[in-house]
């Protein structure tokens, strides 16, 4: 018998040489108990949380909790069903209602993560005969969703303007075109050109999917994404989005204008053949994203988080995945896995998580250290993260 495991035994070796080290696994890490969305108990101490997605803080918002509370007293744990059979209840029309008042769309639909939003959307709108022009550094769940699909993938250099265009040049006329980009790109925080983008996507007859999963909240004036930041949301056909990043729980979700939207709630299967969200989960997110409406004041906190961290770390002497800071997310690029996954570990030791990132996740091979601002950082706790990178930098040889 082959056995079928056999396919993982380099990743199986690279992964105990790492650990035979002594090393803590950075990718087992336990949160013992979270004491609010910046500081958890891990190995015992209190850590600083630089590496989640809470880039907004709403995890422990009052309202945020009171709703959910109340919905699992009202509504029970779970809904047992698809949305198109029997697990659509008030409140994934009202998180849809929200949504729709969010991103001032005509039209909201909710899945149960990011991930399977993409799988739904892309695999279900490009067919057999369509192309799906992609940036190559774009997320697992949009290949995937190219993969589950038939269409034609046609991939392009990075945020490379001319190279979008120039694919779809190539691409015969006539054809159905989906061009498929994020505002933020989660490994090095940088964002997207979209302006430019989107301008040659519709000069070519393409319909644009943004996936926003890492600006919503945070990015553009009502927070609605890069797209809006730089003033073509109305030209993008589909917002792709998340619940598990600003919105502090989980869930996916689809926005758009196209007047015949609502008919993907009966062909896309990765919308009508899995469970819907819990009440408790949709009645979160709809009270999140209300409150992400009205949050300016946190919006500007965030931004100055991000500048002051990008320029301490840069002062130190790391090198950073973007000149400026362009996002929540900010990367420091470590020589190679070994010093990375040391630096990690020493991080950890000082009491500061943030993401170990390596390939395939990462561009180009590099092994990155992900650091995740949250608005409710404290300027204090920036001093601290900096002090803390300094000392773990210098004990590593990272920095000297
Ligand atoms: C760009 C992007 N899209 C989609 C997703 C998937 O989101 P979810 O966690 O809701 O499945 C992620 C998650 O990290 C992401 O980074």
């Amino acid at each position: 018998m082959t056995d079928l495991f056999s396919k993982f035994d380099p990743l199986i070796e690279q992964r105990e040489t790492l650990l035979s080290t002594g090393l803590t696994d950075p990718f087992n890490l336990v949160m013992e108990r979270v004491e609010s969305p910046t500081v958890a108990i891990c190995n015992g101490k209190r850590t600083i949380l630089l590496g989640t997605y809470n880039y907004m803080g709403m995890t422990f918002d009052p309202d945020v909790i009171a709703a959910g509370k109340k919905a699992l007293d009202e509504f029970g744990s779970g809904t047992t069903g698809s949305r198109v059979l029997n697990g659509t209840y008030g409140g994934h029309k009202a998180v849809e209602q929200a949504l729709k008042d969010f991103y001032a769309m005509d039209h909201a639909m909710v899945f149960s993560t990011g991930y399977q939003a993409n799988l739904g959307v892309i695999s279900t709108i490009a067919g057999k005969e369509d192309y799906i022009v992609l940036d190559i550094d774009s997320h697992a769940s949009i290949y995937d969703g190219c993969a589950l699909g038939n269409a034609q993938i046609v991939p392009f250099r990075h945020n490379d303007i001319e190279a979008l265009e120039k694919r779809l040049r190539r691409i015969p006329e006539g054809a159905g075109k989906l061009v498929v980009l994020e505002g933020v790109y989660s490994m090095m925080g940088d964002v997207a050109p979209l302006k430019e983008m989107v301008a040659v996507s519709k000069a070519n007859d393409a319909m644009v999917l943004v996936d926003e999963a890492h600006s919503m909240g945070f990015i553009g004036e009502h927070g609605r994404g890069v797209s809006e930041a730089q003033g073509i949301i109305d030209d993008v056909d589909f917002i792709i989005g998340t619940f598990s990043k600003s919105v502090g729980t989980v869930g996916g979700f689809c926005v758009s204008n196209h007047p015949k939207f609502e008919i993907l709630r009966l062909v896309c299967r990765p919308y009508v053949f899995t469970a819907s969200l819990p009440p408790s989960v949709v009645a979160t997110a709809a009270t999140s994203i209300r409150k992400l409406m009205d949050s300016a004041d946190k919006r500007a906190h965030l931004w100055e988080n991000s500048k002051r961290l990008h320029a301490g770390l840069r002062q130190l002497g790391f090198t950073l995945g973007t000149d400026e800071p362009q996002s929540a997310i900010i990367a420091v690029i470590m020589p190679d896995l070994e010093k990375g996954a040391a630096m990690w570990e020493a991080l950890l030791n000082e009491g500061l998580y943030v993401n170990l990132a390596r390939p395939p996740a990462t561009p180009a091979g590099m092994t990155l250290l992900r650091c995740s601002l949250c608005a409710l950082h404290s300027e204090e706790q920036v001093g601290e993260i900096l002090g803390m990178f300094a000392a773990a930098g210098r004990a590593t040889g990272c920095i000297s």
